[in-house]
């Protein structure tokens, strides 16, 4: 009698109405309420692009100072939860670390999961975006061994970041304003994507009308998969692999041949058949980053040739494999002494925004029930229990 659809991995499925992120994949286009992402990297910021995300146009003067006084005011953690990360072993993966993290603010900040309160909805959103870059630079410090950093005020989101993850108390740390504004436009590059697996996860768990926090945490969970928020470490390391020039047209040819398991990480995208917009503003950036710090860093020159490369093969073409968002972050990360295992948590970091925005306009759709996919049965037909004796 009711109508059902069998599309596993969600190829053909709309699950929501958004209003916020925009992509057209064959023509390479990514707008957020209407804005081209290429114009938010050149001439916005994160917190403006937080604040757009979030309530659907940009902030006016007073709107922006009001929006970051209320992010700045949050950037603390309760002084309790700086003891929870010290209970983890210092080998953590920094991604384990921010799952349990942001879910245990779940136990912390009681009077902002009223879901049904519009200024406990803003108050929980504004808290993650707050504290997001303070747990990630603690889940760093802890697994180098150095004392957490506060955060400081007197700074801007991305400065901050900066001042808690590589200062150290014995030594003035000033913040490279070049490195800062890199720092910037990679949050923003990696804000929203519309309805990829990590926002439909916090989609679906908010759905029942959870915990906002426990509902990222799930997001934050998802992302780490290497399909997904984990694929800049693997075109690092791919890079490194290949070493050489030379040896380019080898993994290449690789990456063709269906019997082995080898792809070209970085490129392909289950949405765009064409340049990832983002991958062109991260490449210019990658220039810019690089020239600041003087880094000469073979693997540029070597990601270059290898994007030209493949873009000129026949296989890459038909099939419209591009390079995407991972493919030059990695590099500029790497450049600035991120570790690769900061890689992920730094694009979670930057998708809370996404995650909170998208989250806020389920709950505040009228529309809005819980997310209960059906499925295909192929296990036994009925038959009869058989006594432990008989098994
Ligand atoms: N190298 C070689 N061949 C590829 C690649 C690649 N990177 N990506 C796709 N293909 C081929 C694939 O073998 C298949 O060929 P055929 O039709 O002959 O079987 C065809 O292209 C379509 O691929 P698919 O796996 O069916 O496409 P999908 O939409 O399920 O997967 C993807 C998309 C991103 C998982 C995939 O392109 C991939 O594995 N890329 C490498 C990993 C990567 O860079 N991921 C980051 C994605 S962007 C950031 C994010 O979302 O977090």
């Amino acid at each position: 009698t009711d109508c059902f659809t069998y599309d596993p991995g969600f190829t053909s499925t709309g699950s929501c109405e958004s209003k916020i992120t925009y992509i057209d994949g064959e023509e390479g286009i990514l707008m957020h309420r209407g804005y081209s992402i290429e114009e938010l990297a050149e001439k916005s910021d994160f917190m403006e692009v937080c604040y757009l995300l979030l309530h659907g146009e940009l902030p006016n003067g007073s709107e922006k100072e009001n929006f970051e006084r209320s992010i700045t005011y949050h950037t603390m953690l309760h002084e309790q939860m700086m003891n929870f990360f010290r209970g983890f072993r210092r080998d953590s993966h920094p991604m384990a670390i921010m799952v349990g993290v942001v879910g245990a603010m779940s136990a912390f900040y009681h009077d902002s999961t009223d879901i049904s309160d519009p200024h406990q909805r803003m108050v929980a959103s504004h808290r993650l975006i707050a504290k997001m870059p303070t747990i990630a630079a603690n889940a760093y410090k802890y697994s180098v061994g150095q004392p957490f950093v506060y955060p400081r005020n007197n700074l801007n989101y991305a400065e901050n970041f900066l001042q808690m993850t590589f200062s150290v108390p014995a030594e003035d740390y000033v913040v490279n304003p070049v490195l800062a504004r890199a720092m910037d436009r990679i949050f923003i590059l990696h804000a929203d994507h519309e309805q990829n697996a990590s926002t439909s996860t916090v989609r679906i768990a908010g759905s029942s009308g959870a915990n906002p926090f426990a509902c990222i945490a799930a997001g934050i969970a998802s992302l780490w998969g290497p399909a997904h928020g984990g694929a800049n470490e693997a075109v690092l390391k791919m890079l490194q692999e290949i070493g050489h020039k030379d040896r380019i047209p080898e993994f290449i040819e690789r990456a063709k041949n269906k019997d082995d398991p080898f792809r070209l990480m970085g490129f392909g995208h289950r949405v765009y058949k064409n340049y990832d917009p983002r991958a062109a503003v991260m490449r210019t950036s990658c220039h810019e980053v690089l020239a600041e710090l003087g880094v000469e860093d073979p693997l540029l020159e070597l990601a270059m040739e290898l994007e030209k490369l493949a873009l000129s093969d026949p296989y890459f073409a038909e099939k419209k494999l591009f390079p995407n968002v991972d493919f030059y972050s990695g590099i500029i990360l790497k450049a600035m002494n991120f570790p690769t295992s900061m890689f992920t948590v730094l694009f979670a970091l930057a998708r809370t925004v996404g995650w909170v925005a998208q989250w806020k306009e389920m709950i505040e759709d009228p529309n809005q029930k819980i997310s209960r996919p059906r499925q295909l049965y192929t296990g036994h037909t009925a038959r009869s229990y058989t006594e432990l004796k008989d098994r």
